[in-house]
């Protein structure tokens, strides 16, 4: 064992495992492109304030969960917990044309304890799109989603839905709700006892029993609609009909961040068990930009975790790669001179994917690097193909070593090549 490891709750990626999160970014990059959305980039730490201001002092992310540290400068700075108050950050910096349709991947960093499918540094994938409320648009970033998880193979997967309405109406149920959790506040649990009349929304979050029992028993939201809002949600969930994705009504899905307004949705995937079966989730956040700072301009996205949606995958039994990268051939070289080299870089300029072997090392080791490669075909480059201007080529799938090996020339290889690996 090494001296030093990663970080409670990160993980390394290594190849060959790492070729299933190229495929998923690959995959979601398309998947954007499609929809409309650019790539976006932005810092990973921003001025704690933009997160501050956009999740709420008191929402479980701020109060618990930032990597917050100060620069040798005395500036006071966050590691990004999420994407969206980057994304609008910007936005509002930028000011770019409306509407403004932005995709990105991105590590999120949140100080929770540590469990399959919980970590402290995790991926999302994730759009925001800013400038519009047309539920037409709420509906194009959740079939974007959709689409993208029907893209991976995934079969088992609902969608939740709910509106939150704009800050009236919500203000309204928050208010009736308050009221309730004060009749009832010796039945929820040790937590929310404490602190339910600071923010009586995360009680409906909370995943224990008693304070379920308690809101199951309260006002629900989607009653407190005003009919502008109503007629929103209702043309959202129309929207989806329309598309064949079908959506479930949840009136207790708040999420965890105080920005959302009106459309609110998480993705479950119903192969993994665990309390962490969220594989994406998002909203509409139409007062956010008028908190960092911005003109009011309407907004929606969603994140999704690639780490939970490897685990949605492997739990469904999807093993394959969603991107080719096996080895095309090994090149075996007892030679040690520039032949290998020189085959290796004609190979590559073709497009073929090569590996070789270094150091002279003996055949029989190299054989077995070629193996272990998963490549199709070992080329040998030895003093015997060296002399006569040739190359021995072995199918490493083949059994029959006589069939399965032939001396090919030099001149109109790569299309030999190019036939064997059926490309
Ligand atoms: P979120 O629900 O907090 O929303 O995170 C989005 C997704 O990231 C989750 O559904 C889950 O798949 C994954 N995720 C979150 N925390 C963890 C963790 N600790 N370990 C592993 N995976 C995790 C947001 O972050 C919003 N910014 C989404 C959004 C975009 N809303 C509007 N636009």
């Amino acid at each position: 064992m090494s001296t030093f490891q990663a970080p409670i709750g990160t993980h390394d990626v290594l190849a060959p495992q790492s070729a299933q999160w190229e495929g998923l970014v690959a995959t979601f990059a398309q998947y954007a492109h499609r929809y409309g959305f650019g790539l976006v980039l932005t810092p990973m730490f921003e001025e704690i304030g933009v997160f501050n201001r956009g999740f709420g002092e008191h929402s479980e992310v701020m109060t618990k969960e930032m990597y917050v540290f100060t620069d040798r400068g005395d500036r006071t700075y966050a590691l990004r917990p999420e994407g969206t108050a980057s994304v609008v950050r910007a936005f509002l910096q930028h000011q770019p044309t409306l509407p403004f349709k932005a995709w990105y991947f991105t590590p999120a960093f949140r100080y929770e304890r540590p469990q399959a499918g919980r970590y402290r540094q995790h991926h999302q994938l994730g759009v925001e799109a800013l400038g519009s409320d047309d539920p037409a648009l709420d509906v194009e970033v959740i079939a974007l989603a959709w689409r993208f998880y029907e893209a991976l193979g995934l079969t088992q997967v609902r969608l939740l839905i709910n509106s939150m309405g704009h800050a009236e109406c919500r203000g309204r149920y928050v208010d009736v709700l308050r009221g309730h959790l004060d009749e009832h506040r010796a039945q929820l649990c040790d937590e929310h006892q404490a602190t339910w009349a600071t923010n009586p929304l995360r009680v409906l979050d909370c995943k224990k029993a008693p304070c379920i029992a308690v809101t199951d028993d309260g006002p629900s939201l989607p009653d407190f609609l005003c009919a502008e809002c109503s007629a929103h949600f209702s043309a959202v969930r129309e929207g989806l009909d329309a598309l064949g994705i079908s959506s479930v009504l949840a009136p207790r899905l708040v999420r965890g961040f105080d920005y959302y307004t009106r459309t609110t949705f998480e993705f479950v995937a119903d192969a993994l068990g665990s309390a962490q079966n969220a594989i994406g989730g998002g909203g509409r956040y139409d007062g956010l930009s008028e908190q960092l700072g911005g003109k009011p301009t309407s907004g929606i996205g969603f994140g999704s975790g690639i780490e939970r949606l490897l685990l949605a995958r492997e739990a469904e039994g999807l093993t394959k790669n969603l991107i080719d990268r096996t080895v095309d051939v090994f090149i075996v070289d007892t030679t040690g001179g520039a032949a290998a080299t020189e085959l290796a870089d004609q190979l590559r300029r073709a497009g073929l994917a090569v590996e070789r072997g270094y150091d002279q090392r003996s055949m029989k080791a190299q054989m077995k690097l070629a193996d272990r490669s998963g490549a199709r075909l070992a080329l040998l480059v030895g003093p015997q193909e060296l002399a006569a201007g040739e190359i021995t080529m072995r199918d490493l799938r083949s059994d029959d070593l006589e069939r399965g090996q032939q001396r090919l020339g030099r001149e109109g290889l790569v299309a030999v090549l190019l036939e064997h690996l059926n490309k």
